[in-house]
C-alpha cells in the first residue's frame, strides 16, 4: 500500500533530486568541468544556473542545437551537460580533424562508456579488449556473400513466424515485432542454428541492451560513492551473462573439443561470429563466460540500432502506401533476373535509397561523432577544447544542410537513387557508404564495423516485406511522433502497424 502512495513517490523523487544535486556539486569540484574556454556557450554558464541548461539539453537537445546554430552561425559552441561541457562543431574542416584525432585524445569508447557507466555496469575488463571489432569489420563483412543464404532464410522464416500473412488486416506492435526479426537474423549469424531460434536466447539478446542502458541511467544520478552499492543492487548484467553462458556452454564445449582435435579445419566447421570469436580470443577472453559476455556486447551494438532504423522505415512506408509500388518494382525486376543474393541487393537502389533517406531524415541520433576529450585539444582554427569535455557534431549541421541536400526538411525516398552514379556500380550513394555528409554510422576509423551487415539485413527485410505484405498505419497516413531523450531518438515503441497478405 505504502509503495503505491503519492507520499512515497514524491519521497523518491525528492531523494533522487537531492542525490542528483549532491552528485553534481561533487563532480563539479573535480576538474572535470573546466570553465576556461574560447568557445561561446549556449545558455547560462554560472555553475548553478548551467544546471538548467543541462536539464534542457536532456529534454530538448534538438531545439537547443537549432538555437545554437542560429545564434553562432557555423562556429563552434558549447552546452552545459550535467557533468561536462558538450562542444558542437560543424565546420567540415574541423569535423575532418575530429574524425582523425587519435584515440588517446578523443575517444568514442570512453564517451559511450561514461554516458552509460560501463565501468560499473559491465566491468572494466569488458572495455579493455575490443578484438570483436576487427572480426565484425573484416571477417563478417567479407563473408556476407557466402552467408547471404542464411540471412535470407532466417528473415523469411522470422517474418513468417512473427507476422501472419492473412487476407484481413492484422495489427502488430511495430517495434517489438521488428526486434524479434532482427534478433533472430542477427543470432543466425552470431551463433547459428538451432540456438538462433531459442526464445530465451532471443529475449536475452533483446533485453540485454535495455537492461544495460537502464542500469547506466540510474547509476548516472547516483553519487559516485554510492555507485558500487547501487550497481550491486540493480545490476542484472552478471545474471544475464550467466544465463547466456548456460545456453551456450554445450555448444562452446563441443566446438572447443573439435578445435583441439582437428585444428583450424574440419568438415561442417561452423562459420559464425561465435566461432570467429572463439578462434581469435586470447587469455581470459577464451573463458566461455567471457565469450558469452562478448557476444552480448555485439548484440548491444547490433540489435536495437538495426531495429530502430527498420521501425522508422516501416512507419514511413505504412503511412505512405504510395512508396510501395516503386519499391516492389525495384525488387521484382532484380529478383526475377538475379534471384536473392548479396549482389542483387546491391542493385536494389530504391530499397537502399528509401532506407538511407530514413536514416538521414530521422536516424537514431541527434548528434554524431561523439567523442570524449581525454587531453586538451586545439583545432587548427584555434578552437580550444579542454580535457574532460565532449565533442560532437549535430544532425542539423550535416543531414539538414542545404549545401549537401536539396530541401533537407523534406522526406524524399528516392533522393539517393536519383543521384547519378558515374562509377556505374551504384554503390557510391548507398546506405553503408559513409561520408562527411552522411554520418549515422560515423565516419573514418571508428565508423560502425557492422554497417555492411546491417545494410544487408535492413535491405533484405525491406525487400522481403514489400514482396510479401501490404502495410498501413492504424491511423492512416500518420507517422507516430519520434521520441527524444538527450542526444538520442527512438521511433514510437508501442504503435501498431497493420499487415495483410499482399493483394497485388
Ligand atoms: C542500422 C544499424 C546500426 C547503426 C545506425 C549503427 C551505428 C553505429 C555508430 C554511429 C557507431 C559509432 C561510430 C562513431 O561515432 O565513430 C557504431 C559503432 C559500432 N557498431 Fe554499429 N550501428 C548499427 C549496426 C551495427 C551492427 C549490426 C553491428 C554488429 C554486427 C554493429 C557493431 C558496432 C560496433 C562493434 C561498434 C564499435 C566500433 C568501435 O568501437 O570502433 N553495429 N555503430
Ligand atoms: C525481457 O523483457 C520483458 C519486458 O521487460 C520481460 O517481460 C521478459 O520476461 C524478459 N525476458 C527475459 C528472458 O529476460
Ligand atoms: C569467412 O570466415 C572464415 C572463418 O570461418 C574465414 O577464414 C574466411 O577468411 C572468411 N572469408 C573471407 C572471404 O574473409
Ligand atoms: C563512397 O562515397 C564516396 C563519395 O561520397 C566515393 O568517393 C566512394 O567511391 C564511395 N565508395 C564506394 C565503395 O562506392
Ligand atoms: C505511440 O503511439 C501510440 C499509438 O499511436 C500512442 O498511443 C502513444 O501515445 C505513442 N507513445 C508516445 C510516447 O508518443
Amino acid at each position: 500500500m505504502f509503495l503505491d502512495s503519492p507520499t512515497f513517490t514524491y519521497g523518491i523523487i525528492l531523494l533522487a533530486t537531492a542525490l542528483y544535486f549532491l552528485n553534481w556539486l561533487k563532480e563539479h569540484k573535480a576538474s572535470e568541468y573546466p570553465l576556461i574556454s574560447n568557445v561561446p556557450a549556449l545558455g547560462p554558464t554560472a555553475p548553478l544556473l548551467s544546471y538548467w541548461g543541462a536539464f534542457r539539453f536532456m529534454i530538448s537537445c534538438q531545439e537547443m542545437l537549432a538555437e545554437g546554430h542560429a545564434k553562432f552561425g557555423g562556429s563552434p559552441f558549447r552546452i552545459a551537460t550535467r557533468r561536462y561541457w558538450h562542444y558542437i562543431v560543424s565546420d567540415p574542416k574541423l569535423l575532418d580533424e575530429l574524425r582523425r584525432a587519435p584515440d588517446d585524445e578523443m575517444s568514442f569508447a570512453v564517451a559511450v562508456s561514461e554516458a552509460l557507466e560501463f565501468e560499473y555496469a559491465l566491468g572494466v575488463a569488458a572495455l579493455k579488449d575490443t578484438y570483436h571489432v576487427p572480426i565484425i569489420k573484416t571477417t563478417l563483412t567479407r563473408n556476407l556473400s557466402y552467408l547471404y543464404g542464411a540471412i535470407y532464410d532466417e528473415i523469411c522464416n522470422a517474418f513468417a513466424d512473427c507476422i501472419p500473412a492473412k487476407d484481413e488486416w492484422i495489427a502488430m506492435p511495430a517495434m517489438d515485432t521488428v526486434m524479434q526479426v532482427v534478433a533472430r537474423t542477427s543470432a543466425r549469424i552470431f551463433v547459428g542454428l538451432p540456438l538462433c531460434r531459442n526464445q530465451e536466447f532471443l529475449d536475452i539478446s533483446v533485453n540485454y541492451t535495455t537492461d544495460v542502458v537502464k542500469t547506466g541511467l540510474i547509476l548516472n544520478i547516483v553519487p559516485v560513492f554510492l555507485k558500487p552499492t547501487a550497481n550491486r543492487l540493480i545490476n542484472r548484467v552478471d545474471r544475464t551473462i550467466d544465463r547466456t553462458y548456460a545456453l551456450l556452454s554445450s555448444t562452446m564445449e563441443e566446438r572447443r573439443a573439435m578445435m583441439e582435435q582437428c585444428g583450424d579445419e574440419w568438415t561442417d566447421k561452423p562459420n559464425d561470429l561465435l566461432q570467429w570469436l572463439m578462434e581469435a580470443a586470447e587469455g581470459v577472453e577464451r573463458e566461455p563466460r567471457a565469450l558469452a559476455a562478448r557476444l552480448l556486447m555485439v548484440c548491444f551494438a547490433a540489435i536495437h540500432t538495426t531495429s530502430m532504423s527498420f521501425t522508422h522505415a516501416l512507419y514511413h512506408l505504412a503511412a505512405h502506401p504510395e512508396y510501395m509500388k516503386p519499391l516492389r518494382e525495384d525488387v521484382e525486376a532484380i529478383v526475377a533476373e538475379h534471384g536473392w543474393s548479396k549482389d542483387s541487393l546491391q542493385k536494389m537502389r530504391k530499397v537502399d535509397s528509401f532506407l538511407k533517406e530514413c536514416q538521414r531524415f530521422q536516424g537514431i541520433g541527434i548528434v554524431f561523432l561523439e567523442r570524449k576529450v581525454l587531453k586538451d585539444y586545439t583545432f587548427s582554427d584555434g578552437t580550444f577544447i579542454p580535457k574532460g569535455s565532449c565533442v560532437s557534431t549535430s544532425k542539423m549541421a550535416t543531414h539538414d544542410q542545404r549545401e549537401y541536400y536539396d530541401d533537407p526538411c523534406v522526406f524524399k525516398p528516392w533522393r539517393f537513387s536519383d543521384m547519378p552514379d558515374e562509377t556505374g556500380e551504384g554503390t557510391k550513394y548507398q546506405l553503408a557508404n559513409t561520408s562527411m555528409k552522411f554520418l549515422p554510422f560515423g565516419v573514418g576509423k571508428h565508423a560502425c564495423p557492422g554497417r555492411y551487415f546491417a545494410a544487408n539485413e535492413l535491405k533484405t527485410m525491406m525487400a522481403h516485406l514489400v514482396m510479401t505484405y501490404d502495410v498501413r498505419m492504424e491511423k492512416p497516413g500518420e507517422i507516430p511522433r519520434v521520441l527524444r531523450f538527450g542526444t538520442t531518438t527512438s521511433p514510437n515503441r508501442t504503435a501498431k502497424v497493420l499487415f495483410r497478405k499482399r493483394k497485388d
